[in-house]
């Protein structure tokens, strides 16, 4: 059977059948005693004390979990702990100075390594700088940096004295910046004149520049000097030169303020059911325990190897895997900036190959493309240092499962399918890979300590096969504390739907689809929201909707995915224009262009529908569903219930003119 790309299907290799993890994996793996997953059923909450050992505090906690104000738990509470000393002086101590904490690969194949010291003593001065400009502990530094190491360096210079660092993906517009900084009240940015794009300079600080202009508050700007003589740029009133200003205080030691465990860490903006970008909230000690155990327990990291998460640190998996997890434990984590394809398809490959590395996490999206570019690139190098692969993002189905298990894993490395979300703040759903079975298509089942179960709309438990929407029903230490613009929002967007509170049930919603076999092993479908999910980032199509709706010209807009096996979702908007309006490709692009400086980019959709209506109910409610079943060529249910079922036909017309 051949697929829509032309893969060929092999009918003699049984995709979807499990795997054992192999002897000499588990013979070294960091958790290999099955007994663990009742040990943390009885000992719940208290088996989270494993999580929060891997930590060095100031001050002991008092209690593990603090549940009288459901659903604001607080973990570990009445402890205190710094997280930049948990990821640094600590290690220092222990005698591992100049061993490496990163491996910077630059896009034009500058190498850096940090060690352990040069990562604290160039903290230490970041951190002295930024107190220079009057941050003070509590304050909110936006960070809009692309991967180059002051980005992490910032995180953990904040991190140091306490102010919590919101860092905004550097391919996000100068719009979606101002946002998220004015949302934060955030009167610090630390930015960079601009990075390389496929070889090109491309301009960081006029964006920069753009989102000044709309903001209210005054804002201090450090600007770090990545292009050189390429991009010679000025800097203006409030704005630092990072160069300089660490110059000033080389050498300089500050000591690390300590937190309590429930003060923020950080804040990170991602889509929700809402048009508005939502701000999560993380705090130090559950945060920092639940993804020191997940790296240790799940990714099986250990102190001396390499590892490796190529993903970028302006996400969530950024975070808890670049910097957070593999610090905490005092590993060497590998930090790359630039594209897998540049300057050519071995890239990655090359990289694992040089550095000797033992565990590489990356995304389903990322896989599809190895994929389809070739087995013959990874062939070109020796992966065989790799010990164990990793997928995070979006569903990976068993296709890209078996063949990342072949072709990079050489057969015999497990994988890991991580479930989790920017919210959970650290993995969730996965195997334990010393000792559960794997199955390729199926994330696994819940992390001991996690009760995450697959309900229907009563929330009761769904039949093994069954589609039902994915809940979490006793609260975990990474778990986001609320959102920055409000409790109320916190509540309304992941606890109503199936919480009770007369009984005190208190149940999170993920907002995604799953299903459940007989093993408890979960398989997660998609979002169940308004959020859709492009190569593994998060989109809210109400936010895309509304800047489409601003278009002159435009009357109305609905935007869905279009989602397959092996390609990444694609964004099909379909747009109403006023009578008076030519639907014309000065309105395509018009609408192109709007989403990317509202948004950015990646947010741009495939396909744009021009339609006179778009189809409604008789109540007038826009029926997305069946949008989109007509984006994804599904068969379509009774159409006879919409006020105008004649335009679905014209729609489906247009699209196949497309
Ligand atoms: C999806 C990324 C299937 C899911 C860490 C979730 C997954 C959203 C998986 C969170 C997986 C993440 N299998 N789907 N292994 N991992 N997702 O907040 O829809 O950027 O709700 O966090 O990604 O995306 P976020």
């Amino acid at each position: 059977m051949v697929d829509r790309n032309g893969w060929e299907e092999d009918a003699s290799v049984p995709t979807g059948s499990p795997h054992s993890p192999p002897a000499s994996f588990v013979e070294q793996a960091n958790v290999t005693n099955e007994a663990i997953y009742e040990e943390f059923e009885e000992r719940w909450p208290d088996c989270w004390e494993r999580a929060a050992d891997l930590l060095s505090w100031d001050r002991p906690y008092e209690t593990v979990l603090e549940d009288g104000n459901a659903p604001f738990y607080e973990w570990f509470t009445g402890g205190e702990l710094n997280a930049s000393y948990n990821c640094l002086d600590r290690h220092l101590e222990a005698g591992r100075k100049t061993h490496a904490a990163i491996r910077w690969e630059g896009k034009r194949g500058e190498r850096e390594t940090y060690t352990y010291q040069d990562l604290a003593t160039a903290v230490n001065e970041f951190a002295a700088a930024l107190r220079e400009l009057g941050v003070e502990e509590d304050d909110v530094v936006t960070l809009y940096l692309p991967m180059i190491p002051e980005l992490p360096i910032a995180m953990l210079a904040c991190a140091r004295i306490g102010a919590p660092h919101s860092v905004v993906f550097a391919g996000l517009s100068a719009d979606a910046l101002a946002t998220r900084m004015e949302a934060a009240d955030s009167e610090y940015l630390v930015t960079c004149d601009g990075y390389y794009r496929r070889g090109d300079a491309f301009n960081q600080k006029s964006k920069v520049d753009n989102a000044r202009i709309t903001l209210e508050q005054d804002v201090e700007t450090v600007v770090v000097d990545r292009l050189g003589e390429d991009l010679p740029h000025v800097l203006g009133d409030g704005e630092y030169d990072y160069d300089d200003l660490v110059e000033r205080h080389a050498g300089e030691t500050v000591e690390p303020v300590s937190r309590d465990a429930e003060d923020m860490l950080f804040l990170m903006y991602t889509s929700g059911t809402t048009g508005e970008p939502k701000g999560v909230v993380h705090t130090t000690g559950g945060y920092l325990a639940h993804v020191a155990w997940t790296t240790r327990s799940v990714l099986d990291v250990k102190p001396e190897d390499t590892y490796w998460c190529a993903a970028d640190i302006g996400w969530i998996t950024g975070h808890s895997y670049i910097v957070y997890g593999p610090l905490a434990l005092g590993t060497t984590t590998v930090m790359y900036e630039g594209t897998p394809d540049y300057p050519d398809r071995d890239r990655l490959w090359e990289i694992v190959d040089r550095n000797a590395v033992d565990v590489f996490y990356t995304a389903p999206t990322a896989i599809r493309a190895f994929m389809k570019w070739g087995e013959e690139y990874p062939a070109q190098h020796d992966l065989s240092s790799l010990r164990l692969l990793g997928t995070v993002g979006e569903a990976i189905s068993s296709r890209p499962w078996n063949w990342y298990r072949e072709h990079i894993g050489g057969g015999g490395c497990p994988i890991v399918d991580t479930w989790w979300q920017t919210e959970t703040g650290a993995i969730t759903i996965s195997t334990l890979p010393g000792i559960d079975e794997m199955k390729p298509g199926s994330a696994g089942p819940p992390l001991p300590g996690i009760d995450a179960r697959v309900v229907d709309a009563e929330g009761a438990d769904v039949d093994p096969g069954e589609t039902g929407y994915l809940t979490i029903a006793q609260p975990w230490p990474g778990m986001a504390r609320t959102l920055y613009d409000g409790d109320d929002q916190y509540r309304t967007e992941y606890w109503d739907q199936f919480s009770d509170p007369d009984h005190d049930r208190w149940w999170y919603f993920s907002g995604d689809a799953a299903t459940v076999d007989e093993d408890g092993y979960i398989t997660v479908l998609g979002r169940v929201d308004d959020v859709i999910n492009v190569s593994g980032r998060r989109l809210s199509t109400m936010e895309i909707e509304s800047v489409i709706a601003d278009v002159d010209g435009v009357v109305e807009a609905a935007v869905v995915g279009r989602s397959s096996d092996i390609e990444d979702t694609e964004i099909y908007a379909y747009v109403s224009t006023e009578g008076d309006c030519e639907p014309d490709e000065t309105v395509r692009e018009s609408i192109t262009e709007s989403i990317e400086a509202a948004i950015g980019s990646i947010a741009r959709p495939e396909v744009v529908i021009f339609t006179p209506e778009l189809p409604k109910t008789r109540s007038g409610k826009i029926m997305r569903r069946l949008l989109e079943d007509v984006a994804n060529d599904n068969q379509l249910g009774d159409t006879s219930a919409l006020r105008n079922p004649e335009i679905v036909g014209e729609i489906q017309a247009e699209i196949r003119q497309e």
